[in-house]
C-alpha cells in the first residue's frame, strides 16, 4: 500500500533512491570504521580502538534511520551486503590495512564525500522530487542538530493546516480530508 503523504509516486521513487544510494555508503563507511576498529595498532590503539566503535555506533544509528525513511515513504531499503557494495559510492579496500593515521585520513575523506553528495542529493530531493523531508538525515550538511524542527511533506497551496503533535511542536502538515497520519510517520 502506498503512502498518502502528498507525494507523488514518482517523486516518491526518486527519493527512495537517492536514500537507498545514501543508505549503501553509510553501510560501506559502518564496516571500514568497523574494521579499523578491529585492526588498528600502534601507540594510539586505546584512543582510536575507543573513538572507532563510537563512531561506528553513530553509524549504525544512521544507517537505521535512512533506512527506516526509505520505508516510511513506501520504498523497500537496500539490505543485502552485496546490494551495499554494488549500490556505494564509496570504495572498499579489501587486504589492506593502513596505519592509524591512514585510518582517520581515509575516514575523513569518506564522510566529506558523503557530505559533498549530500548537498547535492538534498537539493534534489526538494528541487525534482519536491520532498524536505531529507533534511531530519545525518550528515546534514548545514550541521544543524537533528532535534530541531519538524519537517513537512510538501503539499499543495490551500490545501493545508497545522498538525498538532504529540510534543507540542508545530510541524507537519495534513489535507483537511485525509485520515491523520501517526505523527511518527511524518517525522521521518
Ligand atoms: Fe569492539
Amino acid at each position: 500500500m502506498n503512502p498518502n503523504l502528498g507525494i507523488n509516486d514518482k517523486d516518491r521513487t526518486g527519493v527512495v533512491k537517492i536514500l537507498n544510494t545514501l543508505l549503501a555508503d553509510e553501510y560501506v563507511l559502518y564496516t571500514k570504521t568497523r574494521n579499523y576498529h578491529w585492526n588498528v595498532v600502534g601507540p594510539q590503539f586505546n584512543d582510536l580502538h575507543k573513538f572507532f566503535g563510537e563512531q561506528y555506533g553513530q553509524l549504525d544509528d544512521f544507517v537505521d534511520d535512512v533506512a527506516e525513511r526509505a520505508r516510511q515513504l513506501g520504498g523497500h531499503s537496500v539490505a543485502t551486503l552485496s546490494e551495499f557494495v554494488q549500490e556505494a559510492r564509496l570504495k572498499e579496500h579489501p587486504g589492506q590495512y593502513p596505519s592509524a593515521e591512514e585510518m582517520l585520513e581515509n575516514l575523513l575523506a569518506d564522510h566529506e564525500t558523503i557530505i559533498r553528495q549530500l548537498r547535492v542529493d538534498a537539493d534534489t530531493a526538494a528541487s525534482k522530487f519536491h520532498d524536505a523531508g531529507h533534511q531530519r538525515l545525518p550528515h546534514r550538511p548545514d550541521g544543524e542538530s537533528r532535534e530541531d524542527g519538524v519537517d513537512a511533506p510538501r503539499l499543495p497551496r490551500g490545501q493545508v493546516r497545522p498538525l498538532a503533535l504529540e510534543d507540542g511542536s508545530s510541524g507537519p502538515v495534513e489535507t483537511p480530508s485525509s485520515s491523520r497520519a501517526p505523527a511518527s510517520a511524518l517525522r521521518g
